[in-house]
């Protein structure tokens, strides 16, 4: 048996990460189909000779998440390994994993230390110690305010990027861990760090609470500890003090929006000493952030000279990071580089950056080197370079930077747009997830939008696994909702956008139960759950007795294109009707968690509580038989997804009526765009769902990609027909929330939906449909990799393959299948069982595949549900209806948009059921 993939509280190998209770995870492979039992051991050494924990043999030491009751000492390394044994008798031990504790409650001895140099120039902090016996191993416990690099003899410290990272400075301050054991020696060592403003202090976000240059601190800070263990056992700690000096660095101006200025004939040799400095606010805290790292790297895929004559390379891919470049240039020589999305009329054109500057200055010393900024990203695919002579080659790397997620998820269709798309979210995800899930990477904005983050967190935590990523945002929401009564600002951190909003702050209650959903780790719910209750008590308690929460500020349908106002596109739904159900859909969340823990209490609060808000949308909202009155798009889809149409069926026909109306096309914003797709499919609309999908005008997913997107846009228009920024206030095309449609393609077009959460169980119920040929999907849960794949055969039937990790079990639904489909005798329908969704065949670990002509062909086919000028405009089709009915022929050309079956309804007497049911069996045929 192989037992891999382990990590603690869903990192590899952790080193100094807040950890109470660590959470062991971990997958198996082996002989039979699932496993027996399974032990978690705990050592103090390499070895696993000196043991803290033993779980013992036991069957329910779940691979998805499994909390060791055991006291953590600090800055200490644990090492823990995994042995498991299957049904076949297959046994396995992992190999030896570790996670290593940070400082806990141990008081720091650091002072925190300063420097007079508080503008834009980044100072960079300065300690020479002597080491006179041979260093055994070493730890560097830091944080460095606003941004910091640490370097050791020159040699920077671990490989991340913006530490110590983006959360709620006021409450907590995030510190890591560093191993240095390498980089130290006997004798003179050197220990410097940078300082730059990062989110900080200067300009960052969009309203400052009236404080334009100080968002949290107006000081560069620094506290850090280094401890050293000498060979010899004995042990060392050089702190920041008094005996720090400092200097100005040739970094002259430094601005995450802004971009950097670096001037090397600037350089200063001049050290002064360090400033004891105050305390900040927030408490140091062990990290939780994931690393920011460079995860890929890009190199220019064009070089072009635009009609203006700019130089500019082309990096083939919209993203976010910075660069290298190879500078061979005369001292004195200055250098720009401009970044942008987007060429226009083929010059380069970044207004829709609105005031971030992002550009590198450069001066050069002379000497050939390689430069990068440092405390600053750009969200680009062009960059312009002015002042550079000498260009090569291989010059210019572009360095990717995102959290370092891993990618969990693959699907090819039958359609290249489409695959295109699947990629463009991808990156969208990529660029986006820098620390915090923001809302895009380029203008002066960057921000933790909970709306948008809400809306593509199922997408996210599919494409990618976000467990660390999004454990680190909520613990930082909560610490935002304890400084506002529960309230959750629209940000996270709130960066100074501080009013709370339904939909937006609803991400308190969804991407925990999304994350739980996705991953099976009950201790995000356990995490959150008072998180939960603070923003459902913080909406009671404004709502009152009259409704009040309908009546503050919201934005709604954000980006509807039914929006009456363009510079508040709030769209037509009614603002205070998509609130209100984003309120109950939150209480219902935290009644479900309430169940889930157990909270008898809790349970009851909130069970009454969502039923009387049920009942007040049903009174308000709608007729007493049951008519919507939100009857936009929108509003219809809310009514069906959030379950409180007390008509579904007659809202169901609202809805299909409310796209006809609109010749089939979306007008949709963040909130109906995000659940538009599932619902229909739901709601026997999949037909619609699809020609959505498929549409490559405008508005439509597949536009931008029409347009040469390889991100996601923030606008169903972002670039116009002629590829001009259609406006440039708030224009992005790296925005992820349109990209949400992937999930979609998962969950109902491949079919991949947990049955129990962490998939453990999969439902695999695909919703395949001619047009789209054929689709491949595999995810690499936290159970294990699930594949679904579906093709239409020749004979315009079905062939599925479905994959079953070990100790996976699928329900597989059958599209279209019919009794002789269940009655074949394969491995696929061995195992059939009656579920509440049909029939399901029941599979186990393995591969599988299936052949079927299926109820209704594979390929494109008439029925009483097509409009007749759809029919009447097909020859062949036509002709043989004309034979088979004549009084086809007749039909006037103002009926040619109905159905025969609409067609039926009004004339009952022309079209009796019998033959609208030949009629139907004839189109059928054709
Ligand atoms: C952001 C959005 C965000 C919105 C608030 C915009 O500027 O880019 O994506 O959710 O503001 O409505």
């Amino acid at each position: 048996m192989k037992i891999f993939n382990l990590k603690v509280n869903h990192v590899k190998n952790p080193i100094g990460y807040m950890i109470e209770k660590p959470i062991f995870s971990y997958l198996a492979e082996g002989n039979g189909t699932k496993k027996k039992r399974a032990r978690i051991v705990v050592s103090l050494s390499a070895d696993m000779t000196d043991p803290v924990y033993d779980s013992g043999w036991e069957t329910d030491i779940d691979g998805l998440a499994y909390e060791a009751e055991m006291q953590l000492k600090p800055c200490t390394r644990y090492y823990w390994q995994v042995e498991a044994e299957s049904d076949a008798g297959d046994c396995g031990k992992s190999e030896i994993a570790y996670f290593e504790t940070a400082k806990k409650d141990e008081s720091w001895k650091a002072k925190w230390i300063g420097c007079e140099e508080n503008g834009g120039r980044a100072p960079e902090f300065l300690h020479e110690f002597m080491l006179f016996k041979s260093v055994k191993s070493a730890r560097l416990y830091i944080c460095g305010l606003g941004l910091y690099e640490a370097y050791i003899d020159g040699i920077k410290v671990g490989n991340e990027f913006f530490t110590p990272y983006s959360n709620n400075y006021e409450s907590w301050l995030q510190y890591q861990t560093f191993d240095v054991g390498d980089l130290l020696h006997s004798g003179k060592n050197k220990i410097s760090v940078l300082l730059g403003n990062g989110w900080w202090k200067g300009r960052f976000g969009l309203n400052r609470d009236g404080r334009p240059d100080k968002l949290y601190g107006d000081k560069y800070l620094l506290i850090a500890e280094l401890h050293i263990n000498y060979e010899d056992n004995s042990e060392e700690i050089i702190i920041t003090d008094e005996n720090w000096k400092w200097r100005r660095s040739s970094i002259l101006s430094n601005s995450i929006y802004d971009g950097e200025e670096t001037d090397d004939l600037s350089v200063n040799e001049e050290y002064y000493s360090v400033i004891l400095a105050e305390e900040p606010k927030g408490k140091l805290t062990a990290r939780l952030s994931t690393p920011i790292l460079a995860m890929e790297t890009l190199d220019p895929v064009n070089e072009i000279i635009t009609p203006k004559g700019e130089f500019v390379l082309d990096m083939g891919q919209n993203h976010s990071g910075v660069f290298e470049l190879r500078i061979r240039e005369k001292k004195g020589t200055k250098i720009k580089l401009s970044f942008c999305e987007e060429l226009q009329d083929g010059n380069f054109y970044n207004e829709n950056l609105r005031t971030a500057k992002a550009e590198f200055l450069y001066t050069c010393d002379g000497t050939e080197k390689t430069v990068r900024p440092h405390f600053t990203w750009f969200g680009y695919r062009y960059v312009k370079i002015e002042g550079l002579t000498k260009y090569r080659k291989g010059d210019y790397k572009g360095l990717v930077l995102y959290s370092e997620l891993i990618k969990t998820a693959e699907m090819e269709t039958g359609n290249e747009l489409v695959n295109q798309f699947i990629r463009n979210a991808l990156w969208g995800q990529k660029s986006n997830f820098l620390d915090v899930p923001m809302d895009c990477p380029q203008r002066d904005e960057r921000m933790g939008w909970t709306g948008d983050a809400q809306v593509f967190a199922p997408t996210a935590c599919y494409q990618m696994d976000c467990r660390a990523f999004f454990k680190k945002w909520l613990y930082d929401m909560y610490e935002e909702q304890k400084i506002r009564n529960g309230g959750v600002p629209d940000c996270i951190p709130a960066c100074g956008q501080v009013n709370s909003s339904g939909v937006w702050g609803d991400a308190c209650t969804i991407v925990p139960w999304v994350i739980y959903d996705t991953y099976g780790d009950i201790s995000v719910i356990r995490n959150q759950f008072e998180s939960m209750k603070a923003w459902v008590e913080y909406i009671r308690k404004i709502n009152g007795n009259d409704g009040r929460w309908k009546k503050v500020f919201h934005y709604g349908d954000w980006l509807a294109l039914d929006s009456k106002n363009s510079d508040m596109p709030t769209g037509a739904t009614d603002v205070g009707f998509v609130a209100i159900v984003y309120y109950y859909h939150s209480v219902c969340l935290t009644l479900k968690a309430a169940k889930l823990l157990g909270k008898k209490e809790d349970e009851d609060i909130y069970g009454k509580l969502a039923n009387e808000i049920k009942q007040d949308i049903v009174n308000e909202y709608f007729s007493p038989n049951g008519r919507a009155c939100i009857s936009t798009q929108t509003g219809l889809l809310m009514a069906l997804y959030f379950d409180i149409a007390p008509n579904p069926e007659k809202t169901r026909e609202e809805l299909r009526n409310a796209f006809k109306e609109n010749s089939d096309k979306l007008v949709t914003g963040f909130v109906g765009t995000g659940i538009l797709n599932s619902t229909l499919s739901q709601n026997g609309m999949n037909d619609l769902a699809y020609s959505l999908l498929l549409y490559e005008g405008y508005p439509g997913w597949l536009y931008s990609v029409k347009h040469g997107a390889t991100t996601v846009w923030e606008r169903w228009d972002s670039l116009d027909e002629n590829g001009h920024f259609s406006s440039t206030g708030m224009n992005s095309l790296n925005h992820y929330s349109y990209g949400a449609i992937v999930g979609w393609l998962y969950r109902f077009v491949a079919g991949l939906k947990p049955k129990t959460s962490g998939f453990k169980e999969t439902e695999i119920s695909p919703l395949p449909d001619y047009r789209l040929k054929s689709v491949k999907a595999s995810l690499n849960t936290a159970a294990g990799v699930y594949k679904s794949a579906w093709r239409v055969t020749e004979s315009f039937g079905l062939a599925l393959d479905v994959t079953v990790p070990f100790d996976g079990k699928a329900y597989v639904y059958l599209p279209y299948a019919s009794e002789q489909t269940y009655m074949q005798k394969t491995a696929f329908t061995a195992n059939i069982v009656d579920t509440e969704k049909g029939r399901a065949c029941v599979l186990t670990a393995g591969d599988y595949h299936i052949e079927y002509e299926t109820t209704v062909p594979m390929r494109k086919y008439y029925s009483i549900d097509s409009k007749i000028g759809e029919i009447v405009s097909d020859e062949k089709a036509s002709a043989v209806l004309q034979q088979a009915i004549p009084m086809f022929a007749m039909l006037p050309e103002s009926i040619h948009g109905m159905t025969f079956r609409e067609l039926a309804a009004i004339k009952p007497q022309a079209m009796p059921s019998e033959r609208l049911e030949m009629l139907n069996h004839i189109l059928m045929k054709l």
